[in-house]
């Protein structure tokens, strides 16, 4: 048997608890041939294209997820957990993207319940202990809502924000190196502009960063709205350790970069910069 500490209370667990690497390697193998299945062989390369982008997130989250589980200093058996959450966490993407041709959850299907339901017909944690299996699903199925539910047992919690963690850091990847694009060259991007690039930013969206309040997306108006936004996200973010990557990823200065230069975009830059300034400098606990 081994004891384990959690909140105070000694509980134990046996030695079969335990997900071993081979089964973590296992699952590795599993996904890469997986999402094989919905690949096109005749020339699809939308479709392909698009089932790429997923791949080379999964790749990427769970590289961050790595990252991130040493910097919490979780043990070998958590971090393998973690892993997994990260291998799964959009493995309903590749259905979704070849039946609906879309990501958009709101016209389609939501990707996380995909997810679950694709982890079940395979059948691919039933070797796993049900406590471990029980915390991977959740964290598949919360990494992707609004807010995680109250009341959730502390390793459910660990891994869900683990994820939602991770995966943001992503979606900043990705932003950036859009932004990057746009800003070298505007006339050949690529990708839907979805709102204009105007000098100006929403007042509101400007008072929400200012004072750490979650942005209301319908409130977006302009490219800038965009940008405050993804700055807003750092009061989203559970861990000092992500927040520490993300100042380490140079993407908040960037962000700020590419703002216009007024006081009232400095006024709430200021605020977001002091609190991530003071985040980064407390002990995750
Ligand atoms: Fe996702």
């Amino acid at each position: 048997m081994v004891s384990r500490r959690r909140a105070g209370e000694e509980y134990y667990l046996s030695e079969q608890e335990f997900m071993e690497q081979k089964q973590f390697d296992d699952l590795v193998q599993w996904f890469g041939g997986y999402i094989q299945r919905y690949f096109s062989l005749d020339g699809d390369t939308y479709l392909n294209n698009n089932l790429h982008l997923k791949e080379c997130h999964t790749h990427r989250v769970c590289g961050e997820t790595r990252l991130l589980a040493k910097a919490l200093k979780l043990d070998a058996n958590d971090t393998r957990i973690a892993e997994t959450v990260a291998l799964l966490h959009d493995v309903g993407r590749f259905e979704q993207f070849k039946k609906y041709r879309t990501y958009k959850d709101s016209t389609s299907e939501d990707h996380s319940v995909i997810g679950l339901r694709i982890i079940r017909q395979e059948r691919i944690l039933e070797a796993l202990d049900a406590h471990e299996r029980h915390w991977i699903e959740r964290a598949v199925d919360y990494h992707n809502k609004m807010a995680l539910p109250a009341g959730l047992d502390e390793k459910t919690a660990l891994f869900s924000k683990i994820i939602r963690d991770t995966d943001k850091l992503d979606i900043y990847y990705i932003a950036m190196e859009n932004f990057r694009q746009y800003h070298e060259n505007p006339c050949t991007f690529q990708l839907e502009i979805e709102f204009p690039d105007e000098p100006c930013c929403s007042p509101e969206i400007l008072d929400a960063v200012e004072h750490g309040r979650l942005v209301d997306y319908r409130l977006l108006r302009t490219m800038n709205d965009v940008k405050l936004l993804e700055l807003d996200w750092a009061y989203d973010i559970y861990f000092g350790a992500t927040l520490r990557r993300i100042v380490e990823l140079g993407y908040l200065k960037q962000i700020i970069a590419w703002l216009p230069d007024t006081k009232e975009v400095k006024r709430a830059t200021q605020a977001v910069m002091r609190y991530v300034d003071n985040r980064i400098n407390q002990p995750d606990t």
